[in-house]
C-alpha cells in the first residue's frame, strides 16, 4: 500500500471520527421494551402488586416502588414489616433493567437475583421463599398463570423471581422530551433546558451520568472531591468486595425520571433538584454552580421524565381456603 494511501485512509478515518464525536452524545434515547414471554410479563405484573408475598399480607414491591410515583415511595428511607425504618432510600426500578448490578452497591447481580431479596428480608417483606411458594400453590389462579408462562403448574421461587424481572424488563420509560431532542427535534427543548445540558456535559457530570438511563454503568465515590457525609451507616460497595478502596463507592443513580424520584442519594438528605444538583456539584466536581446555571442543569433533568408504564391494574386470584392467612402484628 503506498504511503499516500495509507495517509488518505488515516485522514479518512479521522474525518469520520471528529463527525461521530460531534453527532454522537454521551447520553442515548431509551427504547420501548421487546417482550419475549407476554404471559411471564402478566405473572410478574401480578406478583408484583401481590402482598400475599408479605408476611403482614399488606406489603408488596408496589408499596415501595410505586408505579404512580416514579417508581419510589418517596421517602427518605423505606418503611418495612412492622413499621420498621428501613437503612437506606429506595431507588426506583423503572429503567433498572439498565442497571450494571441491582441494589446501591450492586450485591445483586441482575434483576432476577434481585428480586428474590426483599421477600425474604425481615425489615422488608419479612417473609420466607418456601411460605411464598407454599402461598402461591394453594391459589388456582396462580397455578393457571404459573402455567400459561412457563409451560406447567410448577411454583418455584426461580419461577417467581423470572417472573418479577420479567415485568421489570417492561418498566422503561421512552419518549421524553430529551430523546425527542436526541432523535432530532430541535425544538423538543428550550433554549435554558439546552443550556442546562451543556453544563451537564461540560462540568463533568456526563462522566458518571450516560449512556441510555444517565446512570447505572459504574460505581463511583460519593465524595469525589469533598468529602460526602451521609446520614446513613451504609458505606456501598466495600460491603460486596471487603476492598477499602471500594468504602462509598455507590451506584451512580440513573436520572431518568429524576423530578419523580425524590428525594435523592442513597441516604435520601437532598430533598429536592437544587439541592442534589448543587451537592453533586460540589462533592464530585468541585463546583459550585451560580443559581442560575443550577436551574439550568434542573431545567435539564426534568426533560428526562419519559411515559410512565401504562397498563391495566391486575386482578389478583383470590385466597383459597388453604391458603395461609397474614400475620400483620407479629
Ligand atoms: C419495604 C420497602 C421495599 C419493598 C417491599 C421492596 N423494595 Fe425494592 N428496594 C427497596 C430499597 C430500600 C432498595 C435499596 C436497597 C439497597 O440498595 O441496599 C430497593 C432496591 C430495589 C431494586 C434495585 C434498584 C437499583 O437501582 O439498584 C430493585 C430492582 C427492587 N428493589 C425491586 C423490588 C421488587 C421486585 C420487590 C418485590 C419483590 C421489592 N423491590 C420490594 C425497598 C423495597
Ligand atoms: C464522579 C461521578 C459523578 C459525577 C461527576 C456526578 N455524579 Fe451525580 N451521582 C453520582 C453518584 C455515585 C450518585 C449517588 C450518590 C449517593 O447516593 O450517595 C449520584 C447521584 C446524583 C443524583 C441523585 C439521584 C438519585 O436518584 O438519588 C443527582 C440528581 C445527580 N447525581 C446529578 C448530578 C449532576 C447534575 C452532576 C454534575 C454537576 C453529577 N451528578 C455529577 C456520581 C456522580
Amino acid at each position: 500500500m503506498s504511503l499516500r494511501f495509507t495517509l488518505s485512509l488515516v485522514a479518512l478515518a479521522c474525518a469520520g471520527l471528529a463527525h461521530a464525536t460531534t453527532t454522537q452524545e454521551p447520553i442515548q434515547p431509551i427504547q420501548p421494551a421487546k417482550v419475549s414471554n407476554p404471559a411471564a410479563v402478566e405473572l410478574g405484573k401480578m406478583l408484583f402488586f401481590d402482598t400475599r408475598l408479605s408476611k403482614s399480607g399488606f406489603i408488596s414491591c408496589n408499596s415501595c416502588h410505586n408505579l404512580s410515583m416514579g417508581g419510589t415511595d418517596n421517602l427518605k428511607t423505606s418503611i418495612g414489616h412492622g413499621w420498621q425504618k428501613g437503612p437506606i432510600n429506595a431507588p426506583t426500578v423503572l429503567n433498572s433493567r439498565f442497571n450494571l448490578a441491582q441494589f446501591w452497591d450492586g450485591r445483586a447481580a441482575n434483576l432476577k437475583a434481585q428480586a428474590g431479596g426483599p421477600i425474604a428480608n425481615p425489615g422488608e417483606m419479612a417473609f420466607t421463599h418456601e411460605l411464598a411458594v407454599e402461598t402461591l400453590k394453594t391459589i388456582p389462579g396462580y397455578l393457571s398463570a404459573f402455567r400459561k408462562a412457563y409451560g406447567s403448574d410448577e411454583v418455584s421461587v426461580d419461577r417467581i423471581t423470572s417472573a418479577i424481572a420479567a415485568f421489570e424488563e417492561t418498566l422503561v420509560t421512552p419518549n421524553a422530551r430529551f430523546d425527542k431532542w436526541l432523535k432530532g427535534d430541535k425544538k423538543a427543548l428550550t433554549a435554558d433546558e439546552l443550556a442546562g445540558y451543556k453544563l451537564f456535559k461540560d462540568s463533568g457530570c456526563v462522566a458518571c451520568h450516560n449512556g441510555p438511563a444517565v446512570g447505572g454503568g459504574s460505581f463511583q465515590k460519593m465524595g469525589l472531591v469533598e468529602p460526602y457525609k451521609a446520614s446513613s451507616p451504609a458505606e456501598g460497595r466495600v460491603a460486596v468486595t471487603g476492598k477499602d478502596a471500594d468504602r462509598f463507592n455507590i451506584k451512580v443513580p440513573t436520572l431518568r425520571n429524576v423530578e419523580l424520584t425524590y428525594p435523592y442519594f442513597h441516604d435520601g438528605a437532598a430533598n429536592t433538584l437544587p439541592e442534589a444538583v448543587d451537592t453533586m456539584g460540589r462533592v464530585q466536581l468541585g463546583k459550585k454552580f451560580t443559581a442560575e446555571e443550577n436551574a439550568r442543569i434542573v431545567a435539564f433533568l426534568r426533560t428526562l421524565t419519559g411515559d410512565q408504564p401504562r397498563f391495566t391494574l391486575p386482578i389478583l386470584p383470590p385466597s383459597a381456603d388453604a391458603t395461609p392467612r397474614p400475620r400483620p402484628f407479629e
